[in-house]
């Protein structure tokens, strides 16, 4: 899965090799990639994403999909997105497609994880095209620990979707559900009655995360995780005027006026905050809160998350109060 994009990379990236190119689905390659040295990458847990920093100057955030316990190799899918048909390899996916093969190396940050998967006897797991990427650890996992599950996995037509084989494996729970065979995925028969022993994890387009998320509006709190290929759509900042930032640890105050973000503030005082996708959507500019309130614009935090308002992404949050105070 894809979140967001910049041009600006990660600052603490890896070289990494990619050792391997396959195409998995219509439109969807996988790459494992491998440090040249075939030392030990970080450790990940099922839901982690990482940077990936392209030759051509791009960054891109893709879901880990492969075995976790497998200590030296990644394992990205990586759907082409439709305007990289058009505009060819000048995208991150196009060039990906087109132009980069096992030998070449990349840089890789992270692994991040802003989509954990926490215990539970009884997991929905929910899919929509190329959505299905960080479910698959987590599905494994899950398998592992002896938990009930269900995967609805849902494409435009059977060849677009990615991993069928691997998802054979495990039988009747999973449920493959291509539109051009079948219609939508059947939500309400799944999510109609609210079930407290069942955690929901759902990826894929804003469609299907708003129709989850409707269908989950009578469940427990926290039963429903998400997570977004995209910003959300956002209404305007709270505070339309200029606010101040106070770094305690740096002990320097910058003004953030409606133009600018918090992080561009602080980076012009000196301040180095790593971020990549500068979208609110893959956490690396995440800043503790130590005074004030946020104004949260990410798509990252859920409600609960929000108002207790001890974190904000800088890239695109921004503040409730005349004067925040952030540990930076
Ligand atoms: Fe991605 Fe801020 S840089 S959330």
């Amino acid at each position: 899965m894809v979140r967001g994009a910049s041009t600006a990379g990660p600052a603490n990236t890896v070289t990494v090799s990619v050792t391997a190119k396959a195409l998995v689905a219509e439109d969807v390659v996988t790459l494992t990639l491998e440090r040249p040295d075939e030392g030990r990458l970080p450790d990940w847990t099922p839901g982690s994403h990482i940077d990936l920093v392209l030759p051509n100057g791009l960054t891109r955030q893709y879901s880990l999909c492969g075995d976790r316990w497998d200590a030296r190799s990644y394992r990205v899918g990586i759907l082409r997105e439709p305007a990289s048909r058009r505009g060819g390899s000048g995208s991150g996916s196009g060039y990906v497609h087109d132009e980069l093969w096992p030998g070449d190396r990349v840089g890789i940050g992270g692994p991040r994880n802003n989509f954990h998967l926490v215990p539970s006897e009884t997991y929905l797991f929910i899919a929509g095209g190329i959505g299905i990427t960080p479910l698959l650890p987590m599905i494994h996992q899950a398998d592992l620990m002896g938990a009930q599950w269900n995967l609805l996995y849902g494409g435009r037509r059977r060849m677009s979707m990615a991993f069928l084989d691997e998802l054979a494996g495990y039988g009747e729970c999973v449920h493959v559900v291509p539109q051009d065979e079948f219609g939508l995925l059947d939500l309400s028969s799944w999510l109609d009655a609210p079930r407290p022993d069942v955690k929901v994890y759902c990826c894929g387009p804003a469609g299907l995360l708003d129709a989850v998320e409707a269908a989950c509006r009578t469940w427990p709190p926290h039963a429903l995780r998400t997570e977004r290929f995209a910003a959300r759509e956002q209404d305007a900042p709270v505070h339309g005027a200029p606010f101040d930032v106070e770094l305690r640890r740096s002990g320097a105050t910058v003004t953030v006026t409606p133009d600018i973000s918090v992080l561009d503030a602080v980076g012009a005082a000196g301040i180095e905050v790593f971020s990549s996708c500068r979208q609110g959507v893959c956490g690396t500019c995440e800043t503790t809160v130590l005074e004030g309130r946020p104004d949260h614009r990410d798509s990252i935090l859920d409600a609960d998350e929000r108002a207790v308002g001890a974190c904000m992404f800088i890239c695109v949050s921004r503040s409730c109060t005349d004067r925040l105070v952030l540990d930076l």
